[in-house]
C-alpha cells in the first residue's frame, strides 16, 4: 500500500518536529489532575473513540478498554456500537463519552443521545468526519447510511440533550467556528486515523482553534498521540485533553484491561515528567511558548 500522503505518517512527523524547552526555575511537583464537565480525573490522557473491537481483538476487548480506563482513573471515549455494548461498558462504572456516527437517519442520532443521557454518560458527541466513503459518496457502515451535518442540524442536536455535545473531526477554523456557533461543548481535532490523505496534523491547527475558542469549550486531540510527551505537546498548545486509540488496541492484545491501564499510567508518568521539566506543573500552567518547531 502506498504511503504517499498518509496522514498518520505526516502527523507523526509533525509531532516529532515539535521540541520542548525546559524551564526548571520555580517549577514544582507535577499534578495532572483533570477536570472535565465538572468531574475530576487523574489524567487528561484518555482512550480514543474506538469501535469494532470484538472482531479484531476478541469478545472481551470492549470491556478490557473500559476497565483499563477506569483503573487508570480516566475517561473512556467510545465509538459506534449497539446499545447493549454501550450499556455493558457503562455498567463497569467508567465515566464515558460516546461518539455517535453522523447517521443519515437523524432520528437515530436523537435516540442515541437520549440513551446516552439515560446512561448518565459524561458527554456525547458526533464524528462529523465520517459521512463520506472512499469515493466521496455517502458512506454506509453495516447497512447504516451516513450524511454530512448542517450547522442548523447540529444546533438542534445540541439543544436536544442535557449532555455536553462534542464534535469530533474538526481540522479547520471554519468548522470550529460553525460548531461553536451551533452550541458544541467540546471539539476533537482529529483526522480519524487517516480518513483523508494529506490531512493537517491536529497539533498544527490547534493553536489557531485554541485562540478562537479562548477557553470557552475544551479542545481534545487524537491521532498519533502515543506517549506522555506527545500528550504534553498537545496540552501545552491548548488542548484540554488527548485521546489514544490504536496503541491501546495493542495493549489489549498484549494484556487485556491491565495492559490498557499500564499503558495509560505510563503515559501519565511521562506527561508528569514533561510538566515538571517545563514549569507547566499543573494543567492551568500550560504554556505554548515551551514548544518550539524544529
Ligand atoms: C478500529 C478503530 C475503530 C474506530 N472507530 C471509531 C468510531 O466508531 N468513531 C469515531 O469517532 N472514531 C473511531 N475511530 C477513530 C479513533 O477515535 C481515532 O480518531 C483514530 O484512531 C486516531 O487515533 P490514534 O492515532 O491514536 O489511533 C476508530 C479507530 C480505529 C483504529
Amino acid at each position: 500500500m502506498s504511503d504517499i500522503g498518509n496522514s498518520n505518517r505526516i502527523t507523526r512527523e509533525y509531532i516529532d518536529s515539535l521540541l520542548i524547552e525546559t524551564r526548571y526555575m520555580d517549577s514544582a511537583n507535577p499534578d495532572p489532575a483533570f477536570t472535565l464537565y465538572g468531574e475530576t480525573f487523574s489524567s487528561p490522557i484518555m482512550t480514543a473513540a474506538l469501535s469494532h473491537l470484538k472482531p479484531r481483538l476478541g469478545e472481551d476487548a470492549p470491556l478490557a478498554l473500559a476497565n483499563g480506563a477506569k483503573a487508570a482513573d480516566t475517561v473512556l471515549w467510545y465509538g459506534m456500537a449497539e446499545e447493549d455494548e454501550i450499556e455493558s461498558l457503562s455498567k463497569t462504572g467508567v465515566r464515558m463519552i460516546e461518539i455517535i456516527k453522523p447517521y443519515a437517519d437523524r432520528d437515530l442520532i436523537f435516540k442515541k443521545l437520549e440513551t446516552a443521557e439515560k446512561l448518565h454518560h459524561l458527554a456525547a458527541g458526533i464524528d462529523i468526519d465520517h459521512p463520506f466513503a472512499e469515493d466521496g459518496s455517502p458512506d454506509d457502515i453495516e447497512g447504516f447510511k451516513m450524511a454530512p451535518l448542517s450547522t442548523a442540524e447540529l444546533a438542534e442536536f445540541c439543544k436536544s440533550t442535557k449532555l455536553p455535545l462534542i464534535i469530533k473531526g474538526v481540522l479547520s477554523l471554519r468548522d470550529a467556528e460553525r460548531c461553536l456557533a451551533a452550541g458544541a461543548k467540546g471539539l476533537v481535532l482529529s483526522h480519524h486515523n487517516n480518513r483523508i490523505e494529506y490531512a493537517i496534523p491536529p497539533l498544527a491547527v490547534l493553536p489557531e482553534i485554541a485562540e478562537l475558542v479562548s477557553g470557552e469549550i475544551p479542545l481534545f486531540v487524537d491521532c498519533e498521540i502515543k506517549t506522555g510527551m506527545d500528550a504534553f505537546k498537545a496540552l501545552a498548545l491548548g488542548a484540554a485533553g488527548v485521546c489514544i486509540g490504536r496503541p491501546l488496541m495493542g495493549a489489549i492484545r498484549e494484556n487485556g484491561a491491565d495492559g490498557v491501564r499500564d499503558y495509560l499510567l505510563k503515559a501519565n508518568n511521562e506527561l508528569k515528567k514533561a510538566m515538571a521539566y517545563t514549569g507547566c506543573y499543573n494543567l492551568k500552567k500550560m504554556d505554548p511558548t515551551v514548544i518550539r518547531r524544529l
